[in-house]
């Protein structure tokens, strides 16, 4: 599919007024997406896990307006407040997918969202919020062009979700899905994420995530931030073939269920993807002392214990601790004994893989 495939093609003008809901879940990736060029195209593929309890839940209502003009009219309330400082985005976003949805020319908007994790929990909520408006937008476009196929529909969230966060492109469906070209997934594009077609072995099904909720601050350096900094990085080009590569090597981990060789890759993206930050100019850190005295007592249970426990990270300094469901009682309770401690206020929440965005 190209570009151009997605431009709507409004068959009704009788569509007055309405309300859609959608709930779309966080992810969280195995091997990273890291450096982007545009219009919000990856530099590599990607492939993540969508979680299930960490979701955003966003009502769009409409009214068609009067009198035709050319201005995005949106009013935006978050967890019941109205919140003028998000508009920005939301208008970047709209200017951004305009020429693929033109009938959000047409409409006043309310968009009213909530998070199902705590605001400032260093959680990105930019996934979960992207796609779920994105669902919304498409719920409408079905309204206006009942002909649609569901196989578009949810392609589009995607590609849509794609424009506002890259990531987000990866939350619409589950339980892994991969973003951005690979000769090896069937149907993979740069233009939106794909479900993981292959068989999944059954050790990597209903998989654990818990994230520890490090630094709930606000990044120093945000992502879009720190994606531009690969321009002109010097590891960049061996960093995207590398990530390409290990597509091909996740892709057999996940279909064989080598549950060792899972381990290290996903641990070492995380800590590819920090060394990229690292070594960026200017460079930064957004791991904290924390971060890494959880990865050692990571390291340390797993040692002990003959676990399968594993960590990753995103662009923050909160560690997503992942498992097989059959060591959930065991982790989950080195989690509350040890882990914690270590957390924000002691805070940490659970998730699992899930199943991508459901109308509400
Ligand atoms: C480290 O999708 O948040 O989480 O496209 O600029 O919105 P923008 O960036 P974003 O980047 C996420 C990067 C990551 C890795 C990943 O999710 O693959």
């Amino acid at each position: 599919m190209t570009t151009n495939d997605f431009i709507a093609i409004a068959s009704r003008n009788d569509v007055k007024s309405g309300k859609t809901t959608w709930q779309t879940p966080s992810n969280i990736a195995l091997v990273k997406y890291w450096g982007k060029r545009d219009p919000q195209l990856p530099e590599n593929p990607s492939i993540s896990f969508t979680l299930n309890n960490c979701h955003t839940n966003t009502s769009l209502s409409f009214v068609k307006k009067e009198e035709q003009d050319d201005a995005f009219c949106f009013k935006i309330i978050f967890e019941g407040e109205e919140k003028p400082s998000f508009q920005p985005k939301i208008q970047k976003f709209f200017e951004r997918i305009v020429s693929y949805v033109p009938f959000i020319k047409d409409y006043n908007f309310v968009i009213s969202s909530e998070n199902s994790f705590p605001h400032s929990s260093g959680i990105a909520s930019s996934a979960s919020g992207m796609s779920a408006i994105s669902m919304c937008l498409m719920q409408l476009e079905k309204q206006l062009n009942p002909t649609i196929s569901e196989e578009y529909f949810y392609k589009k969230a995607s590609f849509l979700a794609r424009l506002g966060s890259g990531s987000a492109c990866r939350s619409v469906k589950g339980e892994l899905v991969v973003w951005g070209e690979h000769s090896e997934i069937e149907g993979s594009s740069d233009l939106f994420g794909v479900p993981f077609s292959s068989t999944v072995a059954p050790i990597f099904k209903n998989y654990q995530d818990t994230v520890l909720l490090v630094d709930k601050g606000e990044k120093q350096v945000s992502s879009t931030v720190g994606h531009d900094l690969m321009h002109g990085h010097p590891f960049a080009k061996n960093r995207f073939a590398q990530a390409y590569d290990n597509i091909s090597k996740m892709k057999t981990i996940l279909e064989k269920g080598a549950i060792s060789e899972f381990v290290a890759l996903v641990e070492s993206e995380a800590l590819t993807l920090h060394a990229m930050m690292m070594t960026s100019q200017p460079y930064f850190i957004l791991m904290k002392p924390k971060t890494l005295e959880i990865i050692q007592e990571i390291w340390n249970y797993r040692e002990e214990n003959n676990s399968n426990i594993c960590f990753t990270l995103d662009a923050g300094a909160n560690v997503h601790v992942l498992y097989p469901i059959s060591e959930k009682e065991t982790v989950q309770e080195f989690i509350a004994n040890e882990l914690a401690g270590f957390c924000q206020n002691g805070h940490y929440i659970h998730d699992e893989v899930g199943f991508g965005a459901k109308e509400l």
